[in-house]
């Protein structure tokens, strides 16, 4: 018998007032409980096998298309978010995933490695010789612009300026958009304008990058609009900085405090695909994704009525104990399991940006426990708070012993 969602006896979890310890210990019991759980803003399913699931069921549609909604974003700009891949559902993004998807596939993000190992290359010869650092700051932060950039095929002497916009439009999550508005708004048009003259430049003069190879793309008589264009290129870039840099962020601070597994990652970079994973699983920079029910949706014996606010804990579904052993322990050699980690989410908005963040993520790991031996914390980690939508360390000190700089080519953002 199917039994409304409101009238099921489940566990509540105060998401919106814990830290992410506490948070994790309230989903751990909750878990044991029940496969749901009640939250503030809905509900939340806690178990992997139920959260892919949801994210697999094409009645769940992601809830980023109230985002705009919810912070108050109104006019033409709402109206682009409303358009961006991560919202749309159904046909439409059927449609746009298989024209895209050609220009995202792991050789596409192998092309990128060497360029990437320049780039982290630089950025710990700025700080090597002094044996410390703040990782956030100096290494995390910087990483990824670069590359997305170079993908794109934007100018380097550009890239500070796509840096700016990306922090500005990020304003968004930070619920004061009465004050961020202004901020938000000249960044999203600056960053519009830019991509349309790229777009225009591409069509007559195409190159070797991902906005040529989106506008070659054709499947049946059927292309991506000029808008299309410019909403992939704006998703690359909003979806694709921030993330890898708190990920990498996690990853070091779950090293940091690990030394034997740092040491093996330096003398074993073989197993970087499994650090990547292992760390990914262990610490989620995306702890949670949001759906909402667009239909009354049965499940389980449960009906979800229209509406209904999902959260599918990401975070949870990595500790699942009915799918790994030990999954509260960090192991960067563990064999991989038949399900896969979930911080990349699953469905039809699994992240487009994948083997692109793993490539990044596999780079930099064995570079960095190369390079920066006997690495310790260095004074308290510091985090954003645990309802980040992308969540890691503001700060991360480390020390290290010091070595010599190697020079890592042309990469720099000087
Ligand atoms: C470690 C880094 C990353 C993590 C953890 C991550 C995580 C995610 C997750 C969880 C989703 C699904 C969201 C949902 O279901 O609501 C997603 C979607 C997406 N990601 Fe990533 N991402 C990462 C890096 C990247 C990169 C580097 C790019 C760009 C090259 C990218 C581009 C995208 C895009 C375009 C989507 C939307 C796909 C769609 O809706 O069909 N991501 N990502």
């Amino acid at each position: 018998m199917t039994t409304p969602i409101h009238e099921l006896d489940l566990p509540e979890i105060d998401v919106l007032n814990l830290d992410r310890p506490s948070a994790a210990i309230a989903f751990e019991d909750a878990r044991r409980q029940h496969w749901l759980a009640r939250i503030p803003l809905g509900y939340a399913v806690l178990a992997h096998g139920d959260v892919t699931a949801v994210l697999r069921d094409r009645r769940f549609h992601s809830a980023l298309s109230l985002l705009p909604q919810i912070s108050g974003l109104d006019g033409p700009l709402r109206a682009r978010q409303e358009r961006s891949i991560l919202a749309l559902e159904g046909d439409e993004h059927t449609r746009l995933r298989r024209l895209v998807s050609p220009a995202f596939t792991p050789k596409a993000s192998d092309r990128l490695r060497p360029y990437m190992r320049q780039v982290i290359d630089r950025l710990v010869d700025r700080v090597v010789a002094s044996g410390r650092c703040e990782l956030v700051q100096d290494i995390c932060e910087p990483y990824p612009i670069p590359i997305i950039c170079e993908l794109l095929g934007a100018p380097k002497e550009d890239w500070k300026r796509f840096s700016d916009w990306a922090t500005d439009i990020f304003r968004i999550f930070n619920n004061d958009i009465a004050h961020d508005r202004p901020a938000i708004e000249t960044a999203m048009a600056g960053l519009d304008r830019y991509v349309r003259a790229m777009v225009d430049e591409r069509r007559t003069k195409p190159a070797d990058d991902l906005l040529s190879q989106m506008i070659a793309v054709e499947e049946e008589g059927d292309r991506l609009s000029t808008d299309e264009l410019v909403m992939m290129a704006e998703a690359v870039l909003m979806a694709g900085t921030d993330t890898t840099r708190n990920q990498l962020a996690c990853a070091v601070a779950l090293l940091a405090e690990r030394p034997d597994q740092w040491a093996r990652l330096a003398s074993e970079p073989e197993l970087a695909p499994r650090a990547v994973e292992e760390t990914m699983r262990h610490l989620g920079t995306v702890r949670a994704t949001v759906r909402v029910a667009s239909e009354d949706i049965e499940y389980r014996d449960v009906l979800f009525p229209k509406g209904t606010l999902v959260m599918t804990s990401l975070a949870a579904a990595n500790h699942d104990p009915e799918i790994w052993t030990d999954p509260d322990k960090l192991n960067i050699a563990r064999v991989p399991s038949t399900s896969p980690q979930m911080t990349f989410g699953s469905g039809i908005h699994f992240c487009l940006g994948a083997s692109l963040a793993r490539a990044e993520l596999q780079e930099a790991l064995p570079l960095l426990a190369r390079r920066m031996p006997n690495l310790a914390l260095d004074g308290p980690i510091e985090w954003k708070p645990a309802t980040a939508g992308i969540w890691g360390p503001t700060r991360l000190p480390i020390r290290f012993t010091p070595g010599h700089p190697s020079g890592g080519g042309d990469a720099g953002d000087e």
